[in-house]
């Protein structure tokens, strides 16, 4: 399929021809999750061998031992990889003896779609055999937002030319592996052995049941698929089990003009209940329709909370609501599983949780569905003793001190200078919660959770950080890793220091709120030195070039060469495949925003001035070859007052994975930046930022648009913000009064009142 057939329209992904050379990215970009459960988009029909088809669960992992050529105290042992399971959605066809695949016959019509809105996709093909025979292929499936283990899907046959033969097979295919390493170091594993074992089969009335667990990590997942087929006279059954399935096959006679319907009730689970073929039957009782309706239903309600709408830009409009449909179905949504950097659509950066989460994603969801936002915070501190001890591992004295990257909270990164030296991590996990208080003024989570995590956060910081002689006494942060991986192992990162000193300050904070503690963070709130984190904030070192008048992003950048980028081949992007590491880190190129960032997410402390020379001095030296920075500078550029410039990387943004910019989708999307598409519109085109406890909006309209609207979700309540050319609408939808602030005229809005600004 070529870009251009994919029709822009707000709420579809189409296609109308059948592409095999876009099939991958295709898969990843049609994956259908609910946050626990997911299925690439690949085809049902076993026959067609294309691409990657892949079934995830959320936070089901097999540990890869990871090699080294010299390892070194605290180089994490073992990696945990997402494994690609049992897929339950496998059917396959054959009419009078020939069996449907792309190889035999001919696709006749052939379109596909992802429904946006009501999360489902669906196919319709005509094929006609070898022997001319045509049937008309009609399948629909969704993962059920509203039953977290259910998965549904109706395959419907019908005849159109002939009467004959069928046999239609449903199957749990047992063949699925993980994609094994390609020569790129974000994608894949080679386990040694099968990272998943097949216990026991069952087989009874029309359902089929695997049981299994994963070889190392000893993880245990069931699978259990009911079938019903139905619409012929008669059909015949039988169970057939080879090493490749274990198939429920269907065969019949069918008329022309004659459906023949398959629909299959797929439940994963992890031995969270007792008996999954009761449940997986009770559910089928209620029949596929009414399940599709509840899941539609779920869909619409959260569609009512975060919408965007863009009048004028119908690719824009479509990639919005794409990202952020990929965003709600991906995320965990239980406290202990988080959202993977591919969001379960890949099996890229092997399903692994980064920063990605907090700096990109929490906030869409502290605007949009902060319930959501606490859960990714709650398996944060659902990990935080395995943070701790991994501090300890270190040689920290104390504190926590959060893995780069992980899936069950202990450190996955085997490249350490490109891994667990990003100890912003620990700034990054503070800065969330107190986006997450901030927004939704939720004490009780911090009374509970947030409070207990920001001590041990800051204590980290105590025991890494040095007040440095050389530097007058200043607070010094040696040997991290800042956001941009192209610069390691730094002193004095300008990002992380910047956001520990914000982080300090919010801990501090936190003991005026008057929180009710429990014994246990009461006794740790006693022994936090308050007067050195004073100290630490007023003494933070941010390095600065008086020279140049821009923000350092670290103690000795500015002293490298700078990277020609104009005169680098464009095959040599990204740069991280085409050179070691350390030519990347000896000069002034940036993989990714980082002094930038900074000036956005604590935007008050910088004026506008420094920002702007800042902006321009990193905008010539960075790659964007991280999905993570169009986003930010796209925003920046917006509050710098250049719209044309801003328009350029928001485009980049939006359509990063349906225009497949970075030419890995087909590995999984880029769930980071479809966040950092929202907030280009609500921090970067309306301007959101906060003043105290005081949301202000600085709208402003891309040219290219006639207008856009949005809904956030701020302490309980609704507002919606509708942009257009000379005014700004303002409108509490729920919620019994909101102070905000237009530019710079404060206004106060009661439940169902409107305030037009010009
Ligand atoms: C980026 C990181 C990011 C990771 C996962 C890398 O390419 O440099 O900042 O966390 O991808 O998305």
């Amino acid at each position: 399929m070529t870009q251009a057939s994919q029709t822009a329209s707000g709420w579809w992904v189409k296609e109308d021809s059948f592409s095999p050379n876009d099939y991958r990215k295709q898969e990843s970009l049609m994956a259908l999750s609910n946050g626990y459960l997911s299925l690439r988009g690949s085809f049902e029909e076993e026959s067609i061998k294309l691409g990657h088809a892949g079934t995830y669960l959320n936070g089901l992992y097999e540990f890869h031992p990871l090699q080294y050529g010299e390892k070194y105290t605290g180089y994490p042992e073992q990696s945990q990889v997402m494994i690609n399971l049992p897929d339950p959605k496998s059917v396959n066809l054959s009419i009078n003896g020939h069996t449907f695949s792309l190889d035999e016959g001919k696709i006749l019509e052939f379109e596909r779609y992802l429904d946006i809105k009501t999360a489902s996709l669906a196919r319709h093909i005509v094929w006609e055999s070898p022997s001319g025979d045509q049937v008309n292929i009609e399948s629909i499936r969704f993962v059920s937002a509203t039953y977290k283990h259910l998965a549904c899907l109706q395959y419907k046959v019908t005849a159109l030319n002939f009467s004959g033969a069928i046999t239609l097979t449903s199957a749990i295919a047992l063949d699925r592996q993980n994609l094994t390493r390609e020569q790129d170091p974000r994608v894949g594993v080679n386990f040694e052995d099968a990272s998943w074992r097949i216990s026991e089969t069952h087989q009874h009335h029309q359902l089929l049941q695997v049981h299994g667990s994963t070889t190392l990590s000893k993880l245990k997942f069931r699978c259990t698929l009911a079938n019903e087929l139905g619409g012929l006279k008669t059909i015949n059954t039988a169970f057939e089990q080879t090493a490749q399935a274990l198939c429920l096959v269907g065969k019949g006679q069918i008329q022309a003009g004659e459906t023949l319907t398959l629909t299959k009730y797929m439940w994963y689970d992890r031995y969270e209940m007792e008996n999954p073929v009761a449940q997986v039957e009770s559910i089928q009782a209620l029949g596929f329709e009414a399940l599709k309706a509840e899941h539609e239903a779920w869909w619409a309600k959260s569609w009512e909370q975060m919408d965007i709408s863009i009048d004028g830009a119908e690719p824009m409009q479509q990639a919005i609501r794409f990202n952020m449909f990929h965003l709600t179905q991906a995320v965990g949504k239980d406290g202990y599983t988080n959202i993977s950097a591919k969001g379960m659509t890949g099996e890229g950066y092997e399903g692994h949780y980064f920063w990605d989460t907090e700096i990109y994603m929490i906030p869409f969801f502290v605007y949009t569905n902060p319930h959501i936002a606490k859960q990714l915070l709650l398996f944060r501190y659902n990990t935080l003793d395995k943070a701790r001890e991994r501090a300890l591992e270190l040689g920290h004295k104390q504190g926590a001190l959060y893995p780069w990257r992980t899936i069950n909270g202990y450190e996955c990164s085997a490249y350490y200078p490109a891994g667990t030296a990003q100890y912003h991590i620990n700034a990054d996990i503070a800065y969330a919660i107190r986006l997450y208080y901030l927004v939704t003024g939720d004490k009780l989570f911090m009374e509970s959770y947030g409070f207990e995590m920001l001590l041990e956060l800051s204590k980290l910081w105590m025991d890494l950080g040095v007040f440095d002689p050389e530097k007058a006494g200043a607070f010094c942060i040696q040997e991290v890793t800042g956001p941009d991986e192209y610069t390691c192992l730094v002193n004095n990162n300008m990002y992380t220091n910047a956001m520990v000193k914000s982080q300090m300050a919010f801990t501090l904070q936190c003991f005026d709120l008057g929180l009710q503690l429990s014994p246990s963070t009461q006794a740790l709130a006693e022994n936090f030195d308050r007067a050195l984190a004073q100290r630490i904030i007023e003494r933070m070192f941010l390095p600065y070039s008086e020279r140049l008048k821009i923000h350092a992003q670290d103690d000795s950048f500015l002293s490298r060469p700078v990277w020609d980028i104009a005169n680098t081949p464009r095959n040599k992007f990204p740069l991280l495949m085409h050179y070691h590491p350390l030519t990347l880190y000896r000069h002034q190129v940036c993989k990714q925003a980082d002094v930038v960032l900074a000036e956005l997410l604590l935007s008050d402390q910088f004026s506008l001035e420094q920002k702007k020379r800042d902006f321009d001095y990193y905008a010539k030296i960075t790659t964007h070859d991280s999905s993570l920075s169009t986003c930010i500078y796209g925003i920046l550029a917006c509050e710098l007052g250049d719209m044309e410039q801003s328009y350029q990387y928001y485009i980049k943004t939006a359509r990063t994975d349906l225009d497949d910019f970075h030419h890995n989708a087909k590995d999984g999307i880029h769930a980071a930046n479809m966040a950092g598409s929202w907030m280009g519109i609500v921090y970067g085109f309306a301007g959101l930022r906060w003043q105290q406890d005081t949301p202000v909006f600085n709208p402003a309209l891309p040219p290219a648009w006639t207008g856009y609207r949005f809904t956030v979700q701020i302490h309980d309540m609704s507002l919606q913000v509708s942009v257009q050319a000379d005014q700004v609408e303002y409108a509490l939808l729920t919620g019994s009064h909101l102070t905000l602030k237009h530019k710079d005229q404060a206004f106060t809005l009661t439940q169902g009142q409107a305030k037009v600004m010009q």
